[in-house]
């Protein structure tokens, strides 16, 4: 009697924790109907650990409880307890118990192509120079907006998938763009008729896409499934999916990133799980085809010289930054860069003669300049704080970089490529981040994003460094000229 009444009395005034299958049949009465019974995702997206390393728990919580202003995702702190929320989140954040599977049918199921995709426009429907156009990607509503590049006016803006990632890419004659999302939606878009032509999910988690330099294969890193997928650019029809492994076939990979280099007529991966740099044939209907370059460590972020002959890579962390001879197929030399360069973020410039590569640091104030030659540091140009982006333009005698990951987030500086100075420092809105700079197709302005919901593009002379113009936009992360990218101006990453 005694214990029964003194379990009773522990039950009302303790409720157990929901256990993990309470969890799963919460997810099941109150989220599967938008974001799958198997988590990949619907009216709402993929609620898998990879998909939400960016959620860190508390925003995942917040998330669930208040839901998000003007979307599908209402907020659940009526229905649901703080420990069944806690629960939720503990679910989403864990592997489902079968590893998910996206395999070439799954792929199919989820292809679209557009009924006109034979008879579309000749010529383009707007007045804008197609070739001038700037693609903007505003992160924080997914949307795109398309921005005519002599006039700064938009021509056209319009929903995207959720969570765009990586840079979309171009066909090499500019008229199409494709993004990539978190989601692994791939879509093609027509910058001519401004209408998506082809969609696929190419992968569950993806990281970014690249475009073969004859325009025919796009291929897409995807960090799940562990694999890399060639897809038909011009219909986005599946050719092949790469699983990726070490060479013994035992351990698997997720795909950081995948690059086209250009002049090899190639694509080049890079590994996160396993060291080894991939060279992948346009052509490779299997990792059979792949060239395996072995590095000492993972190497997860590249810069490749203008004539991809070699390439600068760090691992994770940055421990080590080693420069690959792409032809030898091996490393040639350790750099010591210890402020965590971003070499994705990498340019490359004539100075004196030579070409130096630049590149801004995660944790260093400063922007580091090194001789492509020599390998040697030319310089450490000290900046308000550790960077992000870095950018110029062959029409430019400067380059811009933020400050993004320091409390210095409202400033951007401007460097003189000449002189390895700073000239000037603006502080575009005090208080609101700016980063990421984009020039226009001939150099002579800049744009800047304001980070920020109720963020903005600002244009800046690029000479005078003074402001032209100031386009409302939400969140606008990164933006993209067209002829700048299809021509690789060394000024830009690619
Ligand atoms: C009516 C559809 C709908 C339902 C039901 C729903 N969601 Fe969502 N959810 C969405 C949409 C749409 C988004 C994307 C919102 C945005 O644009 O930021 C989202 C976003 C999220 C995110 C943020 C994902 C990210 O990567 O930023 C989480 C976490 C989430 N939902 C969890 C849940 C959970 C847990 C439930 C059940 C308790 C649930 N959702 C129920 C539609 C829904």
């Amino acid at each position: 009697m005694r214990s029964l009444a003194f379990a009773a009395a522990l039950l009302l005034l303790a409720p157990a924790a929901p256990r993990a299958q309470d969890a799963a049949a919460l997810y099941g009465t109150h989220c599967a109907q938008c974001h799958g019974a198997d988590r990949f995702g619907g009216a709402g997206p993929a609620l898998l650990p990879e998909n939400l390393e960016r959620l860190r728990g508390p925003q995942a919580i917040e998330t669930i409880a208040n839901g998000r202003p003007a979307t599908q995702m209402g907020g659940y702190a009526d229905r649901l307890s703080g420990d069944e929320i806690a629960a939720l989140v503990a679910y989403i954040t864990t592997p489902p118990a079968t590893p998910p599977v996206w395999d070439m049918a799954a792929m199919r199921d989820t292809h679209w192509v557009s009924p006109d995709i034979d008879r579309l426009a000749a010529a383009p429907v707007h007045e804008a120079d197609p070739l001038h156009l700037v693609v903007v990607v505003e992160s924080g509503d997914h949307h795109v907006t398309i921005l005519d590049g002599d006039r700064f006016e938009p021509v056209t803006r319009f929903q995207s998938r959720f969570a765009l990632h990586g840079g979309p890419k171009f066909s090499p004659d500019g008229r199409f763009v494709t993004f990539a999302s978190r989601d692994g939606w791939i879509t093609r878009y027509d910058l001519y008729s401004l209408q998506v032509v082809a969609e696929i999910r190419a992968g569950l988690n993806t990281r970014n896409l690249a475009i073969a330099d004859d325009g025919s294969v796009v291929a897409v890193a995807n960090y799940l499934p562990r694999t890399l997928v060639l897809l038909d650019a011009a219909t986005l029809a599946p050719r092949t999916i790469i699983d990726v492994a070490d060479a013994a076939g035992e351990a698997r990979s997720r795909v950081s990133a995948v690059y086209q280099a250009a002049p090899r007529g190639s694509f080049i991966a890079a590994l996160k799980d396993v060291a080894e740099v991939w060279e992948i044939p346009i052509a490779a209907r299997g990792a059979q085809d792949v060239r395996r370059i072995r590095t000492g460590e993972p190497l997860d972020d590249f810069f490749f010289d203008p004539a991809y002959r070699t390439l600068v890579g760090s691992s994770r962390g940055g421990s080590q930054t080693v420069v690959i001879d792409l032809d030898q197929g091996q490393e040639i030399r350790r750099l010591a860069m210890p402020g965590l360069p971003h070499l994705g973020s990498g340019i490359a410039w004539n100075w004196q003669g030579r070409t130096v590569m630049a590149t801004p640091n995660l944790k260093d104030a400063a922007v580091s300049v090194i001789d492509t030659t020599t390998w040697e540091l030319v310089r450490r140009i000290p900046t308000a704080g550790a960077g992000f982006f870095l950018r110029g333009h062959e029409g430019s005698p400067y380059v811009w970089t933020d400050a993004f990951l320091s409390r210095n987030r409202d400033t951007m500086q401007i460097i003189d490529t000449r002189t390895l100075e700073v000239v000037r420092t603006i502080r575009p809105e005090p208080g609101r981040t700016a980063g990421h700079v984009e020039f226009s197709h001939d150099g002579r302005h800049a744009m800047v994003s304001i980070w920020e919901m109720d963020g903005a593009l600002l244009v800046y002379d690029a000479a005078t460094f003074q402001l032209v113009k100031r386009i409302p936009m939400v969140k606008p992360s990164g933006k993209y000229s067209v002829i700048n990218k299809i021509t690789r101006s060394s000024g830009t990453s690619h």
